[in-house]
């Protein structure tokens, strides 16, 4: 697999990410990981599908969203808009410590990821909006033009996960995703087999892109980025589309006017899609 980031960046970084990034307590537990430990489980997180989350997950995710931050030279109060966000708060979580005069909005549709995302964000000093509902609606919260950056962390494939149990009757909304995902990775086996996953999914995933650039800056960017987890391998997911979702993707975004994609040294583009709306 092609690494998702370079291990000699990152393992002398690590320990000041962590003072940085990581809250007291959070930071005592990632102090109680042996060191030979944790560059074992940095090399894993950069080097292989993820098997485990530890402290040591924190720290890069938190630092590598930083650093998408200043690499796409927004202010300091900028506004954020992450599409299925889920329970993970590793954006907020990073804004609060590097951005604290900023906003963060999260729309998210799953009712009990939803609540616990409001969970973990309750005690952050920092402005946090979430909208519990479909990405599809967004213009009914926010106006034109209004956010700096979009973040589908880790969320492509859930939003065409979404796509693809909708229109097979499968609800996402008011269950468990996790004891729905068995039914999902199915339903992506038989897209794969049958090589339907384009005709299906490819229509309401670009139409979902073009109401959310309305909602982007001029010059603003949608940041995407994907990595695969061991748990979704072990239990069917076409590892060749797991693997693939950016490139597979990024090949239908083309289609979207208004917006080009821009590449930045150091997000590799098998993990990283960078898309920037040039029209107003
Ligand atoms: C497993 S969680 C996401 C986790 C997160 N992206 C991560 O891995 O870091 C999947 C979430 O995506 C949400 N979702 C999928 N499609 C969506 C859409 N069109 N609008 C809002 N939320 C969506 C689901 O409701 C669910 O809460």
């Amino acid at each position: 697999m092609i690494p998702f980031d370079r291990f000699e960046k990152w393992s002398p970084i690590l320990e000041k990410s962590a003072r940085q990034y990581l809250g007291e307590s959070e930071y005592q537990e990632y102090r109680s990981i042996p060191e030979a430990e944790k560059m074992s489980q940095l090399k894993a997180i950069l080097e292989k599908p993820i098997a485990r989350f530890t402290p040591v997950n924190d720290v890069f995710f938190r630092a590598r969203w930083a650093e998408v931050l200043r690499a796409a030279r927004v202010g300091n109060e900028l506004t954020l808009l992450e599409i299925a966000s889920g329970d993970t708060d590793m954006i907020p979580q990073m804004m609060a410590r590097e951005r604290p005069n900023s906003h963060y909005i999260a729309a998210n549709m799953n009712r009990i990821l939803t609540g616990r995302l409001q969970e973990n964000t309750r005690d952050l000093p920092l402005e946090v909006r979430v909208i519990e509902e479909d990405a599809i609606d967004i213009d009914r919260h926010l106006g034109e033009q209004s956010v700096d950056i979009i973040a589908f962390q880790h969320a492509v494939n859930d939003v065409i996960q979404a796509i693809l149990c909708d229109q097979q009757g499968v609800d996402t909304i008011y269950t468990d995703w996790m004891e729905t995902l068995p039914k999902m990775i199915a339903i992506l086996q038989r897209e794969t087999a049958q090589n339907t996953l384009e005709q299906h999914a490819k229509g309401p995933y670009l139409c979902l892109l073009e109401k959310l650039f309305k909602v982007l800056k001029k010059d603003g960017l949608m940041v995407m980025n994907h990595y695969m987890f061991q748990l979704d391998l072990d239990w069917g997911y076409p590892p060749g589309l797991f693997e693939n979702l950016i490139p597979i993707t990024r090949e239908w975004i083309k289609e979207i006017p208004g917006c080009k994609e821009v590449f930045i040294e150091g997000f590799h583009p098998q993990w990283w899609l960078f898309y920037q709306r040039v029209i107003d």
